[in-house]
């Protein structure tokens, strides 16, 4: 079973230990912060549709893309009145490609660090930077590899795994060490990477 049709299967059993109520704070923290005004957003790798749901709410141009159909109708039912305002698309990145719209910010949760090898961490960060406009932003939530080992839970991914797959497409702006915003009482540790496209 490839590795899409996995994550497919996992949102039919019911095994998304990733699933959360409430948007993600450090994507709340950074769009305050910075800040990032309201643009064309896109979400890779939406799941249930938390966080595309909060940047609507705040103005965004919502693009959420996953490769799970079910995903995509339960991260539409729970977004009431606004689903119709997000584009809801369901790809594989891998394949498919992706909108041609230029946006301007990219946010992702878990969803980079899905890729296991080297090989497709590139391929998936090539295609991010070429859907993003000039000097456009890509915020990455991903699982951090420094630590306690733990034997369930994120795939866990080096800084030089990073570096390696997005520094020719994008310039780091920053990468800290957070954990991930849920509703657990020990959130696992994460990257929280922020990066500019690079000209080209
Ligand atoms: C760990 S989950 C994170 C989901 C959501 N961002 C969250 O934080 O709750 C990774 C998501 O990426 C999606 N995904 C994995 N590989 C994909 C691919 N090749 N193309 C599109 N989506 C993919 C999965 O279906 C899943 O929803």
């Amino acid at each position: 079973m490839t590795e899409e049709n996995r994550f497919i299967d996992r949102y039919r059993t019911g095994h998304t230990p990733w699933v959360h109520s409430n948007p993600d704070f450090n994507l709340l923290e950074t769009v305050t912060q910075r800040p990032i005004t309201p643009c064309k957003v896109f979400e890779p790798g939406c799941g249930l549709g938390v966080e595309s749901v909060w940047l609507a709410e705040q103005g965004f141009e919502v693009t959420a893309m996953d490769v799970s159909e079910l995903a995509l109708e339960k991260a539409k039912a729970s977004a009431g009145a606004l689903a119709s305002k997000i584009n809801w698309l369901s790809m594989d990145i891998t394949r498919d490609r992706l909108p041609k719209e230029a946006f301007g910010f990219i946010f992702d949760r878990g969803f980079f660090h899905t890729f296991d090898t080297s090989g497709e961490r590139s391929l998936v960060a090539e295609k991010l930077a070429s859907s993003l406009e000039e000097n456009g932003l890509w915020l990455s939530l991903m699982g951090n590899g420094d630590g306690v080992p733990v034997r369930t839970g994120p795939p866990l991914r080096s800084a030089s795994d990073i570096v390696l797959a997005v520094d020719p497409f994008f310039e780091i702006l920053s990468l800290e060490v957070s954990v991930f915003g849920n509703e657990e009482a020990n959130p696992h540790k994460i990257w929280r990477c922020l990066m500019k496209k690079r000209k080209l």
